[in-house]
């Protein structure tokens, strides 16, 4: 599983002109300093670039840190209508979130993909399904928890979720953008590098983490006075899961 991310990573980096395994690796190193926020990060340790890039080679270019973490978890959500919430406590009014968008796609069936899942097209289709379903661009996105199931693939998903220009991935991410202080933080939670990848419960863990961050209730990496987040997942096969998440008024 990690080769075919591994390839998917390399290839796009071919489209960049060869994008190194330096560039991956301070992917990683983001998702891992911002785990050390997250109590409930499977590693909330941070590791230096030097750590990363010298730990145990998975797939290259995906050393181990730049992994997702096999690990177990559930995550749960309690969907209600706008009518139902109404007859809900002031208190459980002030904690809802509305989901603005819920875009489900799946790859159309393609020879090359028995060998090697497009996680590209999909992600992309649901995205644009998502933006136009919520009536909101990604500049309106205070945060974002993409589906980091190896550093790799982070890159990839910057540009399939059209958070910055078509081709334009390295760049963004070398603005410093994707950081907790950045323009459009990226997987504050530690991403699935560090808060783990049960798989199963991986879509809803990043609706619950951008929906944390709508209640005000993400304590030490709480995004100030975040009001739009997006929620990523992808299950290789391949399906895709988008959605909006906004404050409720
Ligand atoms: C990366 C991977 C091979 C590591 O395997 P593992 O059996 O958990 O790890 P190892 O036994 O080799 O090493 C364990 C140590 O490595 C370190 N480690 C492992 N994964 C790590 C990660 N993502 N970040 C930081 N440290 C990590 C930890 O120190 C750990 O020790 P600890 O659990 O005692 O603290 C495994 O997690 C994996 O296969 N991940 C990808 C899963 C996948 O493909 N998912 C589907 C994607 S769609």
């Amino acid at each position: 599983m990690p080769g075919v991310f591994a390839q998917i990573g390399m290839e796009y980096g071919h489209r960049y002109g060869g994008t190194s395994f330096e560039l991956f690796a301070r992917i990683s190193e983001k998702n891992h300093a911002h785990s050390t926020l997250n109590p409930l990060a499977a590693y909330s340790k941070r590791f230096t670039l030097e750590e990363i890039m010298g730990d145990l080679m998975i797939a290259y270019p995906n050393t181990r840190p730049m992994c997702s973490a096999n690990c177990d978890g559930a995550a749960a959500a309690v969907v209600v209508s706008g009518a139902k919430l109404k007859t809900l406590s002031i208190e459980q009014q002030r904690r809802a979130v509305k989901i603005s968008a819920s875009v489900l796609t799946t790859d159309p069936w393609e020879e090359s993909c028995q060998i090697l899942p497009d996680v590209n097209t999909l992600t992309r289709n649901a995205a644009a399904l998502a933006y136009e379903q919520a009536g909101v661009g990604p500049s309106d996105l205070d945060l974002v928890e993409l589906h980091d199931c190896f550093a790799t693939a982070e890159l990839v998903h910057y540009d399939n979720l059209m958070l910055c220009e078509v081709g334009g991935a390295v760049d963004f991410f070398n603005s410093g953008a994707t950081w907790r202080d950045g323009s459009m933080p990226v997987n504050v939670s530690g991403g699935l590098e560090s808060k783990g990848h049960p798989i199963a419960a991986t879509g809803i863990a990043n609706v619950w983490e951008v929906a944390t961050h709508l209640r005000g209730e993400a304590a030490d990496r709480q995004i100030a006075g975040a009001k739009v987040g997006l929620a990523h997942v992808i299950g290789l096969g391949s399906a895709c899961g988008v959605h909006i998440l906004e404050k409720a008024a």
